[in-house]
């Protein structure tokens, strides 16, 4: 089962990566991390605007009704860690929360540099806030950030946005049991998750009326074109969304609508695509509740509490480091 979002990535990798990933037996794939350069993640922004989009609205309910709850669960000394904080426009609702209690030392964790500038400027008015952003993978960040806590400091770890469905199916456990051993006990995570809902309802979310999810799919091949000295022709490409009923999990693919040969120079690679052959681009998993509270358990966390949406099917969880 391929870590699809977790493989560390090193700017110069990207070449290497990319090569792997369109060159591999079977289903061509892509990392969804790499959606995320400038023009991704301001796209990624206007996704959740989109009517379609109801996972971000139904957290940021979620939290603005609950994050007061939120904190009576936490010991009194905190810092906060975000894994893929994006402009962290929901995580305000949270740390608004706690600087009602304490001073918080938060550190952004994110590949996209634009993102993190997002975040710093969103916060930026938090006096009680001091705000490290770390420009890095997930876990790399993570471990950096238990290196510098205070004596004694607990850690919460964010990980919103439903962004852990990106993992495959036991990709997820993985990762969080890796998660968990940089952990120490009595730290906490807290993990927004999409759950399950009808099919319909789940496909739209990834392919709006207005096409920007379809803009922000594509861009991927515009990055490659810019920084691999591709010559992938965007018109030949279409944007597909389809529910994966083995997997529970949306798919996002990007069909070749023609027999074609692109050449990608920075990476030394000519590849043939077949009519009607597809990359693989996201994975995006929709949980079931049993389905969470078994990943808390196999990845070495206890269940504290789960806040639940009642417009939209969205679970936020809050798991102690057992
Ligand atoms: C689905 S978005 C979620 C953003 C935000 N947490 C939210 O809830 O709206 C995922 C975010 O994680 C970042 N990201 C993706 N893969 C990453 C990785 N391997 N390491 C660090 N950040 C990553 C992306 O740049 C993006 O901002």
């Amino acid at each position: 089962m391929t870590d699809r979002a977790s493989t560390l990535v090193i700017p110069s990798d990207f070449a290497f990566l990319v090569r792997e990933g369109l060159t591999r037996e079977g289903q061509k794939e892509l990392l969804s991390k790499f959606l995320y350069d400038q023009l991704g993640s301001a796209l990624f922004d206007v996704i959740c605007l989109l009517p379609e989009y109801g996972l971000t609205r139904a957290e940021e309910r979620i939290l603005s009704r609950h994050a007061g709850d939120i904190v009576k669960h936490l010991p009194q000394s905190v810092a906060v860690a975000e894994l893929g904080s994006g402009t962290g426009k929901k995580t305000r609702l949270l740390l608004e929360a706690l600087c009602r209690r304490q001073t918080v030392s938060y550190y952004p964790i994110e590949i996209s540099s634009s993102a993190l500038a997002s975040c710093a400027r969103e916060l930026n008015d938090m006096r009680c806030l001091s705000v490290v952003g770390l420009e890095r993978e997930y876990l790399d960040g993570l471990l950096e950030v238990a290196a510098r806590r205070a004596e004694g400091q607990r850690l919460l770890v964010l990980f919103l946005g439903s962004t852990i469905g990106n993992f495959d199916r036991g990709a997820n456990g993985k990762f969080l049991k890796q998660l968990r051993r940089i952990l120490w006990e009595g730290d906490f995570l807290l993990l927004g998750a999409d759950l399950e809902k009808e099919v319909d309802t789940m496909l739209a979310a990834y392919d709006d009326s207005l096409g920007v999810t379809a803009a922000f799919n594509l861009n991927l091949l515009t990055r490659i074109n810019r920084e691999l000295d591709a010559d992938f022709r965007l018109g030949q490409f279409t944007h597909e969304v389809i529910f994966n009923q083995r997997t529970r999990s949306i798919e996002m693919h990007l069909r070749s609508s023609a027999e074609q040969v692109v050449r990608v120079a920075g990476a030394d690679l000519t590849i043939d695509f077949t009519l009607g052959e597809s990359i693989h681009t996201e994975t995006c998993h929709k949980f079931s509740l049993e389905e969470l509270q078994q990943l808390a358990q196999g990845s070495g966390f206890r269940p504290a509490s789960t806040w639940l949406d009642s417009q939209w099917p969205f679970a936020e969880t809050l798991w102690v480091a057992a």
